[in-house]
């Protein structure tokens, strides 16, 4: 089964073929991140005419690289939210468009669903069946979630940040350091050869989650407002110059804070939830210290491992077409023409 998955609810548009729901045949991405540049920030009206722009030829493009005729394809996915609503609502038509034109089955895919199923993706990672359920750190700019995943689409949100998501934390620090965006790969980069345990930055655990999150298990929860703060502090008093030993110490330190308490609020959700492997998936899921510290973490719990690969980190539609074809395939009913999108779609 041959799903065309597109996914435009931020500002990267994404066209990608997927067989069988894991094996990618094609999967390209536009990045519209110079055309937000001047702005210092996503502006949703840019982004929905980018995806306007570029988004038929994306399309075609999957399609050539994946080699198969309008034929070959079974199914249309794209991502229902949540997300920009306007980047969201030219996705979605285009689906609709291109599932009513094939007389296809349409199915709206939720955003994170799809993060999370990203971790089965590409040729190295195990069958479902062998790896779930799984817990899964999923951690973007935008999210930041612990979640037991049992299948595709079938999952319990267990914890979850109540104010800056880690990306975004990692965002911001860089920025106070004065490094370019996006802040994580550049802080990573700062880091390097830094002492992580120089400067002693507060850990982002909530230990009390907003009864309006309405979250089951607050100590599963994240909190990472203070963090920006306490750096902005510490380079009041004690200011560092680039390319000097103490700023890659801070930097490796900040970012020891984030990767410390990621680590560790899995850690202490595996205590409690039995699952058969520990996995990450979101933009931050590539940071080389948070992958070695999770590998510990599943090795001191004799679980394996499953990182996404990097490509399917940040935003790509191979996740979305993949998960789109485990739901068909798993008996789910294609979505509605009828669906509208849902900028706040909900997780749980
Ligand atoms: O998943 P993503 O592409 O976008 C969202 O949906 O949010 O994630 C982007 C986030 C940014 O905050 C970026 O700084 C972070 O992922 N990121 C990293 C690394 N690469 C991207 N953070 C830490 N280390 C990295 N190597
Ligand atoms: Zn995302």
């Amino acid at each position: 089964m041959n799903i065309l998955g597109i996914e435009t609810s931020c500002d990267e548009t994404a066209v990608a073929v997927v067989r069988d729901g894991r094996d990618v045949l094609s999967n390209v991405v536009y990045s519209q991140i110079a055309r937000h540049a001047a702005y210092g920030g996503v502006v949703p009206e840019v982004a929905a005419r980018a995806h306007v722009e570029v988004l038929p030829d994306l399309v075609q493009k999957a399609m050539d690289d994946a080699g198969l005729s309008w034929a070959d394809v079974d199914g249309v996915a794209a991502t229902r939210g949540p997300g920009l609503a306007t980047s969201l609502a030219i996705g979605l038509a285009a689906a609709k468009a291109l599932a009513l034109r094939l007389e296809a089955p349409m199915v709206g895919i939720h955003h994170l669903e799809a993060h999370l199923y990203s971790v089965l993706l590409g040729p190295d990672a195990p069958p479902a069946i062998e790896a779930l359920p799984a817990l899964v750190l999923l951690v973007s700019g935008g999210h930041t979630c612990l979640v037991r995943m049992e299948g595709p689409g079938r999952h319990e949100l267990l914890g979850q940040t109540v104010d800056d998501a880690a990306g975004e934390a990692l965002d911001k620090g860089a920025k106070l350091l004065g490094l370019g965006y996006p802040g994580g790969p550049e802080l990573e980069a700062a880091a390097r050869g830094g002492d992580p345990s120089a400067v002693d930055f507060p850990r982002g655990v909530a230990r009390n989650a907003r009864r309006d999150l309405n979250v089951r298990h607050p100590d599963l929860c994240f909190s990472f407002s203070g963090l920006k703060t306490a750096l902005l502090y510490r380079l009041r008093s004690h200011p560092v110059q680039r390319g000097t030993g103490a700023f890659a110490d801070v930097a490796a330190s900040y970012q020891e804070a984030v990767v410390d308490t990621l680590a560790r609020q899995v850690d202490r959700a595996l205590d409690r939830f039995p699952v058969r492997s520990v996995a990450c998936a979101g933009g931050v899921a590539r940071n080389g210290p948070l992958r070695e510290r999770l590998a510990a973490v599943a090795t001191s719990r004799g679980l394996p491992l499953l990182l996404a690969r990097p490509e399917y980190c940040t935003d790509n539609a191979a996740m979305i077409a993949a998960l789109a074809g485990a739901l068909l395939a798993g008996g789910a009913s294609p979505t509605s023409l009828d669906v509208d999108i849902d900028p706040n779609l909900p997780l749980a």
